[in-house]
């Protein structure tokens, strides 16, 4: 069921987004807007962007920094702009209730305090975050932090450091991007063409021996498993929320939308290598669409700048511990609810007293598909049906995946900041059901309120 993909396109690299700094703030400029963009359907396919046509430019900030971010909103819609995996002040979190109208600017503002890691930034409107999604707008966010910056790693963007932004899309007869409601039904939109930074096709041109990829499934529903075609190994040194304590050696690893994985894949000269995505469990394919795609190809030179192992301690990551949790809450998704409920952005859901840690226990209980992202914190993963986590989910995470039937405990420490007024969200992050309903809204409030 491989599709045949040319790949005869340059991979496109989203640029850095310009900054300014001023009084030690640094100020980026984010205007979404509509555009056109050739992805090889005879006509250019009416697209949305940021800075640009389609998708946005890589936002990139040292912990520490106080960044702003000032959002202008030039679609024909109102939409917002959502900082997905970043610790910071609700009201800044760019969720449902911090809405740009057309025409109108919002600025948020805050001090990056965090790990090193590759975050992203996204729409989240309530009832159309996979439509604007789907339309374009999105990128990447990158922090950086002294103790990743000392690590020997790749780290020359755009050349030994690729962010690949991942998304599956389908068209129209009249190359369109595919919006029929059909497609949005159930699991939401499953494509049939594989886009890697808005470039159907594309390839890589190596030229170090390693090179790391910032892996974002940014699909609205379909989870990928990244493979290589011959089968090599490659070390995940990061996910969601940064960095692991260790690499760990894989040959697959599955990412379901919203998640993000940083891989050390190594190349000999003159080879080359297609990047594809197989899913062999069962229990994540799609009736409607293919379960194995090709995604992109690396063309290896025929000289490598040589580059070293991955180091073998990466960071150091404290296991939250379960003896410490003031509460437990359970989440059961199922149907376009949490527990029953359906989204009601007038309605707060739970109340979190900052400084506590908490563990949140949160079920797949309908059978779908579904994944489960948190706003402010990134998370630990303490079991799975009650079983360890494996390797791979021994980092921090923000957005985890479900299989069905399945239940996982997850741990996490709310800190800094708080409002009785403003909420966070939590929800599935498969973008159609979190439009229909499954998402539902928590405050962190200080002791006592
Ligand atoms: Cu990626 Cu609540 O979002
Ligand atoms: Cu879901």
């Amino acid at each position: 069921t491989i599709g045949k993909v040319e790949f005869d396109r340059p991979l496109a690299i989203p640029p850095l987004a310009a900054s300014t700094v001023e009084d030690g703030t640094r100020r980026f400029d984010l205007t979404l807007q509509t555009g056109t963009t050739d992805l090889g359907r005879g006509t250019p396919t009416p697209t949305w962007g940021v800075n640009g046509d389609l998708l946005g430019p890589t936002v990139r900030a040292q912990r520490g920094e106080r960044v702003e971010l000032r959002v202008e909103n030039r679609l024909p819609e109102t939409s917002t702009l959502h900082w997905h995996g970043m610790h910071l002040p609700a009201e800044m979190d760019g969720g449902p209730h911090q809405l740009v109208e057309p025409g109108e600017t919002w600025t948020p503002s805050w001090t990056i305090d965090q790990p090193a890691a590759t975050l992203w930034y996204h729409p989240h409107l309530h009832g159309s975050t996979a439509e604007h999604v789907y339309r374009g707008v999105a990128g990447m966010f990158l922090i950086d932090d002294p103790e990743e910056a000392a690590l020997d790693l790749p780290r020359d963007y755009g050349v030994d450091d690729l962010p690949l932004i991942v998304q599956d899309k389908s068209f129209d007869d009249d190359g369109e991007l595919d919006l029929s409601t059909s497609l949005f039904e159930s699991a939401g939109i499953i494509g049939d063409t594989v886009l890697v930074n808005g470039t159907p096709g594309p390839y890589a041109d190596v030229t170090t021996e390693a090179v790391r990829l910032r892996l974002l499934n940014g699909a609205n529903a379909r989870p990928f498993t990244f493979t290589f075609d011959d089968g090599r190994t490659f070390d995940l040194i990061a996910t969601d929320g940064g960095l692991l304590p260790a690499p760990v050696r894989l040959t697959s690893l599955q990412l379901s939308p919203g998640e993000r994985a940083e891989v050390v894949v190594r190349f000999s000269p003159g080879e080359r290598v297609v990047l594809r995505s197989e899913n062999s469990d069962t229990r994540t394919t799609f009736a409607g669409g293919r379960d194995r795609l090709d995604i992109m190809q690396f063309r290896a030179a025929d000289q490598l700048d040589p580059a070293p192992a991955v180091p073998a301690k990466l960071a150091e990551v404290p296991r939250l511990d379960p003896s410490d949790a003031a509460t437990e809450r359970s989440f059961s998704l199922a149907g376009s609810t949490i527990n029953g409920r359906p989204m009601d952005m007038s309605r707060i859901d739970e109340v979190v007293t900052v400084g506590d840690t908490e563990i949140w226990t949160v079920t797949n209980a309908d059978g779908g598909s579904h994944n489960f992202h948190v706003h402010d914190v990134q998370f630990q993963v303490l079991d799975i049906d009650g079983r360890e986590p494996p390797p791979w989910l021994g980092g921090w995470k923000d957005t985890v995946w479900l299989r069905h039937g399945e239940r996982v405990r997850l741990i996490m420490r709310f800190t800094d900041y708080t409002s009785t007024e403003w909420p966070y969200m939590f929800h599935c992050h498969t973008l159609r059901h979190e439009d229909s309903g499954m998402m539902g809204q928590f405050v962190v409030v200080e002791p006592g309120e």
